[in-house]
């Protein structure tokens, strides 16, 4: 039986592949996009890669073939990038939808999908919109799913700290999105990893939509204090209401590559913590990787 990823050339989902490999080795097979954004990936031992694409059903159906058991779905354009030609709901929605319905033909048993936490209905033409209408797909699904929502990651590559503290350096003040006081729950990938095949692999798991996150909440406040000491600058702090943050991310949304768009502004919006603040260890019966002691043994890559 194998374990197929998709999104498996993403930040969460090459540390998944990593842990199955070493879990199931001769058993993994992974979907990508071009090998070209392989990297590290390559030189894992007993991993299948197929070129794939969610938004294409021949190449699902593809790479669901020769009994495949478990379906990790951790594929999606997060809200960090622009929505160009409706790609939000392209491939977050359709392409969940898609990878569901080859998952159901291929006859898998397993379906995980990773989201996020505090997913709500969300306005029409919304990001959330995408994120809720992505989780309802396996929802309705007739596999046995889990859907897991982390916090914000933290880790080698972590979009949210390293492009954060980026414009930080750039910038002479750090803005507090929101006026700082929203909350986090900041979560190790690997520990993400490790909860998702737990999960995959746990009757309990079946049709839970669990939250996850670290063992510790954080203001955004704090967290930017956080990150302007791990990378030794001072910054004037200046809160920056939600309207005015708004404004800026339209004005941003002209350049090829925004710094903030609105889609990350509607995830800054709510409180991002799970109620259980020990929902690793009661869930998964391990303690996960604290915030602090990360940062200050590898910073962040800026
Ligand atoms: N990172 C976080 O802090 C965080 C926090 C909470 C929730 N999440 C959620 O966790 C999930 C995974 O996040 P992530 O941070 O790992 O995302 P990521 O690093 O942006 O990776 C996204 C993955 O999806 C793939 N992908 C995008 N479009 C695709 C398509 N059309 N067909 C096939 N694959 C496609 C990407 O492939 P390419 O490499 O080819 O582009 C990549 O492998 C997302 O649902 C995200 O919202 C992430």
């Amino acid at each position: 039986m194998r374990k197929l990823v998709i999104g498996s050339t993403g930040f969460i989902g090459r540390e998944l592949v990593t842990l199955l490999s070493e879990k199931y080795p001769g058993q993994v097979r992974a979907m990508i996009r071009s090998r070209g954004k392989l990297g590290s990936l390559a030189y894992l031992w007993g991993v299948e890669f197929v070129e794939g694409d969610v938004l294409d059903r021949e190449s699902l159906d593809s790479a669901m073939r020769d009994h495949v058991d478990t379906v990790y779905y951790f594929a999606a354009v997060t809200g960090n990038q622009k929505n160009k030609n409706n790609l939000y709901w392209r491939v977050n929605v359709e392409g969940t939808r898609n990878a569901v319905a080859a998952a159901e033909k291929a006859g898998v048993s397993r379906f995980v999908l990773c989201s996020g936490l505090g997913t709500i209905v969300g306005e029409p033409g919304s990001y959330m919109e995408t994120r809720w209408e992505m989780e309802e797909a396996v929802r309705r699904s007739k596999m046995a799913w889990t859907i897991l929502q982390p916090s914000i990651l933290f880790g080698e590559g972590s979009e949210f700290f390293e492009a954060q503290a980026r414009i930080m350096k750039l910038l002479p003040v750090a803005a507090l999105l929101g006026g700082g006081n929203t909350r986090f729950q900041p979560i190790h990938v690997t520990d993400v990893a490790r909860a998702s095949i737990e999960a995959a692999e746990s009757e309990a798991k079946i049709g839970k939509t669990i939250e996850l996150g670290g063992s510790e909440y954080y203001t955004y406040r704090e967290l930017v204090n956080l990150m302007l000491a791990t990378i030794k600058i001072k910054r004037l702090k200046l809160p920056l209401p939600m309207w005015a943050a708004r404004l800026n991310a339209t004005l941003f949304n002209l350049l090829p590559k925004p710094p903030l768009t609105k889609a990350t502004l509607e995830l800054l919006a709510y409180d991002n913590i799970s109620a259980d603040r020990e929902v690793i260890k009661h869930q998964f019966g391990f303690d996960p990787d604290l915030l602090q002691p990360y940062l200050a043994k590898y910073g962040i890559k800026v």
